[in-house]
């Protein structure tokens, strides 16, 4: 077993009652505005601005802290001209044929489709790899816990780090995704877990008219 040393917890702000309640509010109104779109600009967003957003979704708690996560952000034309073809060959199966009519009832509010015009539109497409163990230098496996919990809380930070740079999202899960490693010369024990679509909406985008459960209809207080 490995012995880590500890250190002071630095920069933590130890706010008010008051202040507290100023920024749960303010985050709340800030994050109530994101939205899934589905049509984007094609304007360039800086490399920058997507790094520093992953190194955000980097700090995510996980399991055992092994960071079962990897991400590879495609910003190159080719690269997301394959994806596309990829992701439109699986959809339209999904929506021929794998998909069950429950499934496509549910989808029919949202208005999507086969077609992901999107995958090349947008600057960026940041693919989120799910890693069930990690190579040790000496070519031995080293297991990792809680994957899917430990991923989707790091992509959650992710979307919740570009909304907060003015970015749009969209959470694409063309199914299957193996493509990807593919694509992306990703190895086999990291599963495809989601793409993060992100730029800027497109002018004039429209978003489907849903509404999310209120606090009494999804939580309570003991
Ligand atoms: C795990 C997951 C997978 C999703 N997959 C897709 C997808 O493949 N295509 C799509 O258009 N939207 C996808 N979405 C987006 C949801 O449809 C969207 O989040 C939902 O309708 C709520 O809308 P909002 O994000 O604007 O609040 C996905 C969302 C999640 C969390």
């Amino acid at each position: 077993m490995t012995a880590y040393d500890h250190i002071p917890l630095e920069g933590f702000e130890n706010l008010s009652s008051d202040e507290m309640q100023n920024h749960s509010k303010t985050f709340l109104e800030h994050i109530k505005r994101r939205r899934t779109v589905r049509d984007f600009s094609d304007e360039a967003i800086h490399e920058d601005v997507i790094k520093n957003c992953i190194l955000a979704a980097g700090s995510a708690p996980s399991g055992a802290n092994m960071q079962p996560w990897h991400y590879v952000a495609v910003q190159n034309p080719a690269v997301k001209k394959q994806i596309r073809e990829g992701a439109e060959a699986e959809e339209r199966e999904f929506y021929q044929r794998r998909a069950s009519e429950e499934w496509l009832d549910a989808l029919a509010p949202l208005g999507t489709d086969a077609n992901k015009p999107f995958l090349e539109t947008a600057p960026w497409l940041i693919v989120v790899f799910a890693s069930k163990h990690t190579m040790t230098p000496e070519g031995e496996k080293k297991k990792h816990y809680y994957v899917p919990e430990s991923v989707g809380i790091s992509t959650g930070m992710l979307i919740t780090a570009l909304h907060n740079c003015g970015l749009a999202t969209l959470t694409h899960t063309p199914s299957p995704m193996k493509f990807l490693n593919e694509i992306l010369d990703r190895p086999v024990h990291e599963k495809p877990y989601m793409i993060i679509v992100a730029g800027k909406p497109a002018e004039g985008v429209t978003v489907p008219n849903i509404t999310k459960k209120s606090f009494d209809e999804f939580a309570e207080v003991v």
